[in-house]
């Protein structure tokens, strides 16, 4: 059996024969579709890439039918049970599991790279009393560029592996002032005897005391979380990211521009939409009521629903099982109740079971920050951080491949044909 495509063009009688790889057929075969000479060619037309692989990817494998997530072949659940994000983020950029010498090698560089310049804090207070973390986090990103500008050397593997270091190291410390300065409180320095989310943990919360000790649970809770968020192949934010990248800009820039496609409602912002979600919807016997809305068309139900899976979130099942974890020591979130019975009301309902839709990472993830203490407008943030690690990798792999060039997609024209200019008198 040959791998490949006969397609007859109706228009012409003519038949081509398309090779088929791994899957897909090229694009840019179909230009040899014609109908004449002066004829472009034959294009696709996919809004919002429902059926377009952008890349050749080897960093994550989603198989959205079965649930299955796997980080550089490794599944999502092995991770989050033996690994550590820094680890996870290691097999990110890397593509293998660090030895014990290369893992202590990496984590000590990342914690000598976690404090911002001091002018960076400057900038921040520069932010209004209550602007949204988020719209801090991914400003203040984006204007590290210009306290790097040897990041514009994007063919420089060294250096590119230096900015990858600084962003994964810094977030924490840009997303804990954003965190400070929305409490009104003062910024707190890195402290290089912690761990990444212990030592995360400490520049959010830390008062008066000299050490900050952080709560072995919620460290390892958060540091599961970070695993599980930290790349999920080409979706929204991370396609931005390359398609930034891909103009050759500075990864700070591009990666600014990946943190603002995640701050949308319909992707990382959906933690914080889930939340105001549960407290709008206020007690489990308005739940029914609620779903009710949702099927006549009036709103989404938030934490639902995935471009990609069409079965339950690998990611929701161990963010369930983490909150159960992280319960048991801040006590239990109110809203738990509303979101338990959210979902098997909706398992059990004809409509979001004929749409294939299931709790998504974020169905769950916001219920658990708020019963650690952080604010709903801290949720993408929380997001971001990790995300950062994936970003990154992606933006690296974009790189090195010699397939890829500035992405620009093409349109189908349906404006106005040409017609001439009437002075303004005239119309
Ligand atoms: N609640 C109710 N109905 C929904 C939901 C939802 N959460 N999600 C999808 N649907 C319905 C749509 O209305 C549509 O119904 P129709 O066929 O009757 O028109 C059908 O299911 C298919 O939905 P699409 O919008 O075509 O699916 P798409 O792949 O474009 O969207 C998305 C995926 C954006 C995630 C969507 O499910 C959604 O808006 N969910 C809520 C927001 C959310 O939780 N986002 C986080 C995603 S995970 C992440 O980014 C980390």
């Amino acid at each position: 059996m040959a791998d490949t495509l006969t397609v007859t063009d109706n228009r012409t009688g003519k038949t081509y024969e398309l090779p088929i790889t791994d899957g897909t057929v090229r694009a840019t075969d179909l230009r040899k579709i014609r109908t004449g000479a002066d004829d472009f060619g034959l294009t696709t037309y996919d809004p919002a890439f429902l059926n377009t692989a952008s890349c050749r990817s080897a960093i994550t494998y989603i198989d959205g039918d079965q649930g299955i997530l796997e980080y550089r072949g490794y599944p999502i659940e092995q991770l989050g049970e033996q690994s550590n994000f820094l680890e996870v983020a290691y097999l990110l950029w890397f593509g293998h599991l660090p030895s014990q010498a290369e893992y202590d090698a990496w984590a000590r560089t990342i914690t000598l790279h976690t404090m911002p310049h001091e002018n960076i804090k400057k900038f921040m207070e520069g932010f209004r009393y209550d602007a949204h973390p988020m719209g801090v986090f991914l400003s203040t990103v984006g204007a590290l560029s210009t306290f790097y500008p040897e990041a514009k050397q994007i063919g420089d593997a060294e250096l590119r592996r230096i900015q990858a270091i600084r962003l994964i190291a810094k977030v924490p410390s840009i997303a804990a002032y954003a965190f400070r300065h929305l409490k009104g409180q003062p910024f707190v320095y890195p402290d290089n005897d912690l761990s990444y989310t212990g030592n995360f943990l400490s520049m959010l919360f830390k008062m008066t005391e000299l050490k900050y000790q952080p709560h072995p649970v919620l460290e390892r809770a958060l540091d599961v979380l970070f695993i599980l968020h930290a790349d999920h192949e080409q979706n929204c934010s991370t396609s931005a990211m390359r398609g930034i990248g891909s103009s050759q800009v500075d990864p700070f820039s591009a990666l600014a521009g990946a943190a603002a496609a995640l701050y949308g409602p319909l992707h990382g912002g959906a933690n914080e939409a889930v939340l105001k979600m549960l407290a709008e919807i206020g007690s489990v016997q308005h739940v029914p009521a609620f779903i009710k809305k949702v099927k006549a068309g009036d709103g989404k139900l938030m934490g639902f629903g995935h471009r990609v899976y069409k079965s339950y979130d690998p990611r929701a099942k161990m963010v369930k099982k983490t909150a159960d974890m992280v319960f048991d020591v801040t006590g239990r979130n109110p809203l738990t109740d509303i979101a338990l019975e959210l979902e098997r009301i909706a398992l059990e309902d004809d409509y979001f079971i004929s749409r294939k839709l299931y709790p998504n990472v974020d169905f769950y993830s916001g219920l658990i920050y708020q019963a650690m203490g952080f604010p709903m407008e801290m949720f993408t943030v929380l997001f971001a951080i990790p995300r950062t690690a994936g970003w990154i990798s992606q933006w690296e792999e974009m790189l090195r491949d010699p397939e890829q060039k500035i992405s620009r997609p093409r349109q189908v024209y349906t404006g106005a044909p040409r017609r001439d200019y009437v002075a303004i008198a005239n119309r």
